[in-house]
């Protein structure tokens, strides 16, 4: 939640600031801002609303010179406004400050701080005011920078631009602040696209860090104030990657890459000869010592990690999925032999980083399942695998879900040999069905009726979504898909579950998707036929050849044959064209959907 950025270099720093900004809206766009030193003082522009409301002001008065911060909020403390946006001043405008996270300590700082004028609502604020009193003990900027940073609690990535220097100061601690690191110039980010296009290399700071950057370079001291070097990794995305690549949303561009994403996911991770899983960092044997795993996890990670969960109950290997944010709060019973898998797509969702913290010193083994490299769960966790979709922009998360059950079913397959052996043949078939999944994606995407059923439906009171197994991780991901973009009332079952409440909500205005992986599968069938009895439309998402299920369903959108483990991921892409369809013909704002971020850095 929140973006920020900062630029040092020579030219004029405004635009690369708010080309940055656009690439990190994703993580909140509610207002926003850019503030920059100018030879003279501070020029600061700030305003309510998105990116382009910022772009009208700066085109009226261009803040000028070549070092400056930028801003883009998910509000926390204080509501949308362009008083409480983004960077904050101190009363003599000598600094200029951006903040992603929460300041704990906020309230007894602001009034330890009561000779100062605060504008703001905001927990950011006392940051400036800070330094201004440092500044005023005779501090250098540098020095003012850090005893003001040493005295907050809580989660931050702050970047500060002074009118005295052109060296601007970062520091972070729980929330994520990315270095660049180009040939002439050097910038700091809350993610790496707001700088892609300018440079691939990059530093991950860590907690405590302070980086000073100048035009001539930077230095990097730690917690306790010693000089220290990180080190300098490129990254593989390209520019293009973080564009919307001629589609009208990111949502739809990464619905679409989802063929290239999963054979990245895939590939080189597979023997077929040998029927077994090669995840790189993990040779046979790696996880004999594993009795029980914990799957934690939010949103649709949560629902890849329950899809994980039938995966290894159908292996017999003891799997368990949390909530991430109930995992801290009620902490289960972990020992040297529980494997704890924190499955999240930026490695930045802060309940997935306190479940991690919270088994800290138990024993239990952590192991990320992530997206992005350097991310703080890759530095919280002992091992890492990452999924390999690429840059996610849209909110709705997609091409992640899909990437991170590929990866997780290829992590079960690896558990549950080293666990118990299964025989090569049962894993072969899967294996199989896993190299054609990109292909299989691509007919889903080039054939699927989701628009017609969408328009169909558009009128509807309220959706449900139900399913079994693997389809009950997907009925849960289609709601959360359908209501997150479209604002309509969408919920995810078991279908086990139905007729245990739910079933009295089913009406002739509540349309039904039922989910099922298998043509075989008598259950769902029952069910469907229960619904159609009080009336509500069916769509049954379905393998090729479910003909008892296509006859009482009043759409079926239909999946290429294969392998039922596989077959759950299909479905769900079939329910993100449903879900991207609908909101559009309702012209949702689908890649910024109403009070959500994509990085949910505060619990
Ligand atoms: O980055 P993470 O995978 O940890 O994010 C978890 C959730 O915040 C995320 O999946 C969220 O639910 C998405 N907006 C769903 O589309």
């Amino acid at each position: 939640m929140c973006g920020i950025t900062a630029r040092v270099g020579p030219g004029e720093a405004v635009p690369e600031l708010l080309s940055g900004l656009e690439n990190l809206e994703y993580r909140g766009y509610d207002s926003a801002g850019i503030a920059t030193r100018n030879g003279r003082g501070i020029d600061l522009v700030k305003r309510e609303g998105e990116i382009d409301e910022l772009r009208g002001a700066i085109e009226k008065r261009p803040p000028q010179g070549s070092v400056g911060v930028g801003h883009t909020r998910w509000s926390t403390h204080g509501p949308p406004s362009d008083a409480n946006a983004h960077p904050h001043a101190d009363c003599t405008g000598q600094v200029a400050v951006v903040h992603n996270g929460i300041i704990d300590n906020h309230e007894r700082l602001r009034a330890e701080l009561d000779s100062h004028e605060f504008t703001s609502e905001t927990d950011t604020e006392v940051v400036p005011h800070l330094i201004e009193e440092y500044l005023s003990d005779g501090d250098s900027p540098g020095e003012a920078f850090r005893r003001a940073i040493d005295r907050l609690s809580g989660s931050y990535a702050i970047a500060a631009v002074f009118d005295s220097t052109d060296t601007v100061f970062g520091s972070r601690n729980g929330s994520p602040l990315v270095l660049g690191r180009a040939s002439d110039r050097y910038y700091l980010a809350s993610d790496v696209p707001a700088f892609l296009e300018y440079t691939d290399e990059v530093v991950y700071l860590e907690d405590g860090d302070v980086v000073a950057l100048s035009p001539d370079g930077y230095t990097i001291t730690d917690a306790g104030g010693k000089q220290v070097d990180r080190e300098i990794e490129t990254v593989d995305w390209e520019p293009a990657d973080v564009g919307k690549g001629g589609y009208d949303h990111y949502m739809l561009k990464e619905i679409h890459e989802q063929p290239a994403a999963l054979r990245q996911t895939i590939r080189g991770r597979t023997d077929l000869l040998a029927g077994r899983a090669e995840l790189e960092e993990f040779p046979p044997e790696s996880f004999s010592d594993v009795d029980v795993v914990h799957l934690v996890a939010m949103g649709t990670s949560y629902h890849a990690a329950l899809y994980a969960q039938s995966l290894f109950a159908s292996r017999g290997v003891a799997a368990q999925t949390f909530l991430s944010g109930e995992y801290a709060t009620n902490p289960p019973s972990v020992d040297e032999e529980t494997l704890v898998v924190a499955v999240s797509q930026s490695g930045e969702t802060a309940d997935t980083l306190a479940a991690i913290r919270s088994i800290h010193g138990t024993g239990a083994r952590t192991l990320a399942v992530t997206n992005v490299v350097g991310s703080t769960l890759t530095r919280e966790c002992e091992d890492t695998i990452y999924i390999r979709a690429g840059p996610e922009i849209g909110v709705a998360a997609t091409k992640s879900f899909s990437s991170q059950v590929a990866t997780l079913s290829l992590l079960c397959e690896r558990v549950s040999q080293d666990t118990d052996g299964a025989t090569p043949t049962a894993t072969s078939e899967l294996f199989e069905s896993l190299a054609a999944l990109p292909d299989h994606v691509q007919q889903v995407l080039d054939e699927s009726d989701a628009e017609t059923v969408a328009s169909t439906y558009r009128n509807s009171d309220s959706y449900f979504f139900i399913g079994r197994g693997v389809g009950h991780a997907v009925a849960l991901e289609g709601a959360l898909k359908f209501k997150e973009i479209t604002y309509d009332h969408a919920e995810g079952f078991s279908a086990a579950e139905l007729k245990h409440g739910p079933l009295a909500l089913v009406t002739e205005s509540t349309p039904v998707f039922a989910i099922s992986v298998d043509p075989e599968d008598t259950k769902t069938l029952h069910n469907v036929k229960e619904v159609r009895a009080r009336g509500a439309p069916v769509v049954a998402v379905a393998p090729e050849g479910s003909t008892n299920l296509a006859a009482y369903a009043d759409h079926l959108l239909e999946l290429p044959k294969t392998h039922p483990d596989v077959a759950g991921i299909l479905a769900n892409v079939q329910l993100q064209l449903v879900s991207y369809h609908a909101a559009d013909q309702l012209s949702r704002p689908i890649d910024k959907p109403r009070n959500l971020a994509k990085s949910v850095t505060v619990e």
